[in-house]
């Protein structure tokens, strides 16, 4: 099976670093965090309390999201388009009130269990060569542990918090949003509490996952290390950087 397990916590990496990998192999790039906040989206938009376990579960088995390749017309950046029924959710989803209540959303079985089954059904479609693609990257936070422990190269990114926090602070900036950096930090202290301490497949590295810093390193540095990997455990030739 050609994939690619990438965990780690919020902004370690795993995105930036996984969508430029799978571009250099010619793999599917999954981020299985957008389907949580699709699913979170949802629940601010009808007016669910995120306390509501039941109606949250209830929601996201109901809901429609879909993860498409982005149009070549769109330039904004995008690495997917991601669709809850019709509606464009693909920027609605990072904001800071979906950041404050994606976690809390994402620890109910119910709920891990809906997106839990069609996630390892598209790992697995694409890591054995589905739609004439090589194979897959996917990134999230079970990963290695859960979704594809059968992947032969899992990789674990780890960043401290406050780095962890600019970054997030930056990308905002960038997209000319409002940004304040101490409700990000705290919101992501938060965070990586809830995602690694909830019952049901919590954050953690898999056991034979390479852990891999990115603070203090370059993405192409970051990017390198892994195909050097990829090039070992499952025998692939990147393409070069330019291409
Ligand atoms: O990677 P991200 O920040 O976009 O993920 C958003 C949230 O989704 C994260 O706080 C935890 C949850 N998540 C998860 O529980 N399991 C995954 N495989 C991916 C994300």
């Amino acid at each position: 099976m050609n994939a690619i397990a990438i965990d780690g916590p919020a902004a370690s990496g795993k995105s930036t670093v996984g969508y430029l990998v799978g571009k250099r192999l010619g793999f599917v790039f999954f981020d299985t965090g957008v389907m949580y906040r699709a699913v979170a989206w949802a629940v601010l938009e009808q007016g669910i309390d995120s306390a509501d376990g039941k109606a949250v579960g209830r929601l996201a088995e109901q809901l429609r999201i879909e993860v498409d390749a982005p149009d070549s017309d769109l330039s904004d950046g995008r690495q997917a388009t991601i669709l809850v029924g019709q509606a464009d959710v693909t920027w609605a989803i990072r904001s800071p009130r979906v950041d404050s209540i994606v976690s809390e959303v994402a620890a109910y079985a119910q709920v891990r269990r809906e997106l839990t089954r069609k996630q390892r059904r598209i790992g697995l479609a694409y890591g054995s060569g589905a739609a004439g693609k090589a194979g897959v990257v996917m990134v999230g936070r079970d990963v290695g542990t859960v979704l594809l422990p059968e992947a032969p190269l899992k990789i674990y990114l780890y960043a401290p918090l406050e780095e962890r926090a600019r970054r997030r602070f930056r990308e905002l900036v960038e997209r000319g949003r409002e940004a304040d950096f101490d409700r990000i930090l705290e919101d992501m202290r938060v965070r990586d509490r809830t995602d690694s301490r909830r019952a049901v497949a919590p954050l953690r590295p898999a056991e034979d996952a390479r852990q891999i810093q990115t603070f203090g390193a370059t993405v192409e540095e970051v990017v390198e290390q892994i195909l050097v990997l990829a090039a070992a455990r499952l025998g692939v030739t990147p393409s070069s950087p330019e291409d």
